[in-house]
């Protein structure tokens, strides 16, 4: 079973939209200069709401291969819901990827696994795929149970799926102690947990669909760290904050085998 590695660029609250299309067009010219080949390595940028009809365009506009997604999802289909966004409204605008369950929306929005779970499922029932983020905070981490806080996690965010939904997911471990903190996790803190995520996904469901999903690590990832992070087996791609702001820098984290 092949993985095609994802790259995700989360810009979090930053550029807008005209930056957003500078942006999108520095990374596509800087990824054609090396040659890159999208049908090996999936290269995802996420930007703020505002920003994605300029990103549509100019994408669908020279046929990039790059993708796009959007960093959070309404759980209703439409009504009286000040300020949020639906999942039809992001399918419409040709979004591919939806990150659920931030670390950041979990802090400041309250968003718990059963949040996390019903946003996921409006991704999956609308043709997109979840980016379904987890990681332990600083304290968890020191009381060394990181493991079973991102599995309980994991649980509450995939209950009810089927395999092949599981298997059309992402996962993104974030530990939150890493982000945008330049405070790195090690390869093998990074291994540890997605590989312990992809033995749960066997014993929830079985070995072909733990096989066949993905699995990112998310936090303070950079070009000069990226390459050791994905060598580690279990670890299928990143997602990215800071470093995906600048074009040759998220060029060369997409190309981490160059
Ligand atoms: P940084 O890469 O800036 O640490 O952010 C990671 C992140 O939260 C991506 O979603």
């Amino acid at each position: 079973m092949t993985r095609i590695p994802l790259m995700a660029g989360n810009w979090k609250m930053n550029l807008d939209h005209l930056e957003a299309i500078h942006l999108v067009q520095g990374l596509h010219m800087a990824l054609t200069d090396a040659n890159f080949d999208y049908s090996k390595t999936e290269v995802v940028v996420i930007p703020p709401f505002t920003d994605i009809r300029s990103v549509q365009t100019v994408v669908e506009g020279d046929e990039m291969g790059i993708k796009y997604g959007a960093q959070d999802v309404s759980v209703h289909a439409s009504g009286a819901y000040t300020g949020e966004v639906s999942a039809n409204m992001l399918k419409k605008l040709g979004v591919s990827y939806i990150v659920v369950g931030h670390s950041e929306r979990r802090e400041y929005h309250g968003e718990c696994d059963q949040k996390v779970n019903q946003k996921a499922r409006v991704a999956l029932e609308n043709g997109m795929t979840p980016i379904i983020c987890c990681g332990e905070g600083l304290e968890v981490r020191k009381a060394g149970e990181h493991v079973p806080h991102v599995l309980a996690q994991i649980d509450g965010a995939l209950a009810g799926f089927s395999a092949e939904e599981v298997a059309k997911s992402v996962i993104a471990y974030e530990p939150i102690w890493a982000i945008g903190t330049g405070e790195v996790a090690t390869p093998e803190d990074a291994q540890e947990v997605c590989a312990a995520i992809r033995v749960r996904i066997s014993e929830l469901y079985d070995e072909e669909t733990a096989a066949a999903t993905r699995i990112l690590y998310g936090g303070s990832v950079k070009s000069s760290n990226v390459a050791d992070i994905m060598a580690k087996a279990d670890v299928d791609g990143a997602l990215v904050g800071g470093a995906s702001l600048e074009a040759g820098e998220f060029s060369k984290i997409a190309r981490f085998d160059a």
